[in-house]
């Protein structure tokens, strides 16, 4: 847990976080977007290194963790695909990585394939923060700082909201961090529509239930609720599926956003986000509806929030 002190801590669930912990990153992050957006010149990660391991590709995570460390005026060690560079591909195991990698750096950012790769760096590191960037389909907790941000940003609370993600429930990471945080305040419901073999474990949804989140699954595009506050879609996770067939039936039975479903279903005033990449999720004829906030805020502000992170874990704020 974090408790109000971020130094020092390794971030790799969002079950670490009370709202407290939100309220003291969000108010660190509204700082940031300032240095940011006035490309003001920053020294707060002056003389300190911080390692990116990659080993699952990345196009958001990697490069915005990396400008915010150079936005802060710190420096990156970065590493993509550690099993085709690294001596991973001699044979050295994973935890001898990221001895070796905690030697050169001051905190590592870790992505991984494997569920719970981040716990496992984490207990490896004795001297450096490490921060789960992702790992498998369990959990990715830097993605929900920022969708919880954009949220706040656009409704001034994260209480009372009703939200449907849609897509690749069993299998997105970003979901399943998404519904912990939203869990954490009052009255709020979630729809998930997704294909029924893509469902969220039974153990998830009981687990969320008991926390207070009202969730409902839905199916098809007839039950969508016309009172969303936000929609958050996210592509099929290819990557996870053991054969090609199954992939193409589970792609065959979701549900695109297109601007016909935001003409029918959508309020005026709701958001439309997207973690990315987006592979068949969002019909590209939305993004020029102004609710389409997924190439717009929410993208810049996983840049604030990672920012606002990092000056915490290293405790430079
Ligand atoms: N949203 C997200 O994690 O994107 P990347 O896989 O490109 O980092």
């Amino acid at each position: 847990m974090i408790h109000g002190c971020f130094q020092g801590k390794d971030i790799v669930s969002l079950d670490q976080f009370s709202v407290d912990d939100l309220s003291i990153l969000f108010n660190v992050t509204g700082k940031m977007k300032q240095i940011a957006v006035n490309n003001e010149p920053s020294r707060i990660l002056e003389g300190l290194l911080v390692a990116l391991l990659f080993f699952e590709p990345s196009s958001r995570t990697f490069s915005s963790f990396a400008a915010a460390v150079k936005r802060l005026g710190g420096q990156t060690l970065e590493m993509q695909n550690p099993e085709a560079v690294s001596s991973v591909t001699k044979g050295e195991t994973f935890e001898d990585t990221i001895r070796v990698i905690e030697a050169y750096s001051n905190a590592i950012i870790l992505r991984h394939r494997i569920s719970g790769a981040a716990k496992q760096a984490a207990r490896a590191a004795e001297d450096v923060p490490v921060i789960n960037a992702g790992d498998g389909n369990n959990e990715h907790p830097t993605q929900t700082l920022l969708d919880l941000y954009t949220l706040y940003e656009r409704f001034g609370r994260l209480d009372n909201i009703t939200g449907m993600m849609a897509g690749d429930a069993l299998n997105s990471r970003t979901i399943h961090s998404l519904l912990r945080g939203l869990s954490l305040f009052g009255n709020n419901t979630m729809y998930i529509l997704s294909p029924n073999q893509l469902s969220l474990s039974r153990d998830e949804v009981v687990s969320l239930q008991d926390r207070g989140l009202r969730l409902i699954e839905i199916h098809n595009e007839r039950e969508i609720p016309h009172d969303c506050d936000f929609w958050y879609w996210t592509r099929i996770q290819k990557e996870r599926f053991s054969s090609a067939e199954e992939y193409q039936q589970a792609q065959h039975e979701i549900v695109i956003a297109t601007p016909e479903l935001l003409k029918t279903y959508a309020k005026k005033d709701m958001i439309l986000m997207d973690p990315l990449p987006r592979v068949e999720s969002v019909d590209p004829a939305v993004d020029a509806d102004e609710r389409a906030v997924y190439l717009r805020s929410q993208i810049r502000n996983g840049l604030y929030t990672r920012m606002a992170l990092l000056a915490l874990v290293l405790g430079r704020i």
